[in-house]
């Protein structure tokens, strides 16, 4: 599965009521690879991810992920989502998010323990680990849910706006962090409205109003 495609698409669409909100989207993602998406607000790009990570039906088309069609439950272990909307529980502690993400996962825990105290130092919060995250300010809150989509140690991580709010320094670690995971064999497909960001990607791809208008592997970006 190497040189292979983590995820493939053909043809996807997706239409709520008579509007189209994904036209006929084609896209291959190499396994391995950061690919970013993006385009201006209400380009499609939630929706895409959403249909990958099995949450929305779509319409038209369809999709591959390692293979298999989706939705199919057998591959969510393997996937991590970070959704642009937070899905924290507020009134619990930052450490009990990060545990109730892992039990979700079925992860044992000491697993959870372990990987907890990585996590946490990689979103520099080891000293708000039992702060409601209610507590925490907006980037914050963002880099716990970074941290929860993470837990399981997905193969495949689809984050939707993961550096939105984040400091520039953090940012910057996160990007450090993401090619990292790269170079574990990691796929990783992120939203971005940041062009800086689109050139850590190895592939980008540009939606709007649903279709993808143009798509670039790195070395053009910089060109
Ligand atoms: N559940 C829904 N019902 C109706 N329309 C929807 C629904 N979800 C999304 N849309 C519409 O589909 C289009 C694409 O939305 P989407 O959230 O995928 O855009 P996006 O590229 O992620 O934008 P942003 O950069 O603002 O996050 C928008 O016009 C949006 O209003
Ligand atoms: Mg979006």
């Amino acid at each position: 599965m190497k040189n292979g495609h983590a995820i493939e698409t053909k043809n996807l669409t997706k239409k709520f009521g008579a509007f189209t909100a994904l036209d006929s989207l084609n896209l291959k993602i190499e396994n391995g690879a950061i690919h970013g998406l993006l385009g201006p607000n209400g380009a499609g790009k939630t929706t895409a991810i959403k249909i990958l990570c099995g949450l929305l039906k779509p319409s038209g088309g369809e999709a591959h992920i390692f293979g298999n069609k989706v939705p199919d439950r057998s591959i969510l272990p393997q996937i991590g989502y970070m959704p642009q909307e937070t899905a924290l529980y507020t009134e619990l502690s930052v450490h009990h998010n990060l545990s109730l993400y892992g039990e979700l996962y079925g992860m044992s825990r000491s697993a959870i323990a372990q990987r907890e105290q990585e996590l946490l130092q990689f979103i520099a919060l080891e000293k708000w680990r039992n702060e409601p995250v209610s507590n925490l300010s907006g980037g914050m809150k963002h880099r716990v849910s970074l941290a929860c989509s993470m837990i399981h140690e997905p193969k495949l991580l689809f984050l939707d706006e993961p550096t939105v709010g984040v400091d520039p320094e953090l940012r910057a670690s996160f990007w450090e962090y993401f090619d990292k995971l790269k170079a574990t064999g990691i796929t990783i497909v992120l939203t971005t409205h940041y062009m800086d960001e689109a050139q850590h990607c190895d592939k980008i791809g540009l939606l709007r109003q649903g279709r993808l208008i143009a798509g670039a592997r790195r070395r053009r970006l910089r060109a």
